[in-house]
């Protein structure tokens, strides 16, 4: 079965993705950032934490790169309305890269290779257009790693069942904690492994991201076959979400881990 990608592109999880910037989500990459710098971003997805890098490696140019065209033509838009003027956007797929090789000095993806089914051949495409002695830095959940409160069976279930559709299609929620081990893999080298928490606030946000996706489960054929669930539950799936998100103790808190290797 072929890779699909989890998260869909309704305004719903655009929006969650575009409130995203380099400070929250890429603080791990700042020290490794120059000004000059000519950046790759692949999987930049509406582009809010590509233009916080566009704007720290000024002069240099910032290459984003998304195999959604709709992702691609709203950071565009992004730039022009936020007036950065050296970044780019671009479709294109991270297993075969519209790019030419060894052409960047730095490499970064975000919340990408947890969508990935071949992660090494993915890491290949950017090793080859990396320069020798360019940088690459991963970060991704782990869905090992969540702190939920108050939990509830029904809770529990809806989270379950979103890893299963992740895993369904050909995604892996588990990556984080493999990230340092695919850079090995591919041949990077001087890997810099660290992990950190997001602590939602308000609940909010990620409770209605999860409920709309399991309500717009395409897998749900397969789910009852496999007795996952059956149509009725997904309602009440993410009701437990909309009601936890409510809850005057709800806490969640994502695992997200980051890698930075070299190209020797
Ligand atoms: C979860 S979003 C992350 C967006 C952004 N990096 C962020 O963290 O806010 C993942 C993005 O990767 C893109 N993507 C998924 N598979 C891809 C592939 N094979 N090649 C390029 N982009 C891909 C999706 O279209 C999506 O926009």
């Amino acid at each position: 079965m072929p890779e699909r990608y989890t998260p869909g592109y309704s305004s719903n999880a655009t929006n969650f993705m575009a409130k995203r910037n380099l400070d929250t989500h890429g603080a791990f990459f700042k020290p490794y950032l120059r000004p000059g710098m000519k950046l790759l971003d692949c999987g930049c997805g509406p582009g809010s934490i590509a233009l916080g890098l566009a704007k720290a490696i000024a002069p240099g140019t910032l290459t984003g790169i998304d195999r959604e065209v709709s992702q691609i033509r709203i950071a565009t838009e992004s730039a022009f309305t936020q007036a950065v003027s050296n970044a780019n956007f671009l479709e294109g797929n991270i297993y075969a890269l519209p790019l030419r090789d060894n052409s960047f000095d730095a490499i970064f993806s975000h919340a990408l290779f947890e969508h990935l089914q071949e992660p090494v051949q993915a890491l290949l495409e950017l090793w080859r257009v990396l320069k020798p002695g360019g940088i690459i830095g991963l970060r991704s959940p782990d869905w090992g790693g969540f702190l939920i409160a108050p939990t509830t069976p029904e809770l529990d279930k809806s989270l379950s069942y979103y890893k299963w559709l992740q895993q369904q299609n050909n995604g892996n929620p588990y990556v984080g904690r493999e990230l340092r081990a695919l850079l090995r893999e591919t041949g990077f080298t001087n890997i810099k492994a660290s992990a950190s928490y997001q602590c939602y606030e308000p609940l909010s946000a990620i409770a209605e991201y999860l409920a709309l996706r399991i309500e717009a489960s395409e897998n749900i054929d397969q789910a009852v076959e496999k007795g996952w669930t059956y149509e009725q539950s997904l309602t009440a799936m993410s009701r437990a979400l909309r009601e936890w998100s409510q809850h005057p103790d709800g806490f969640f808190a994502q695992a997200w881990c980051e890698v930075v290797g070299c190209k020797s």
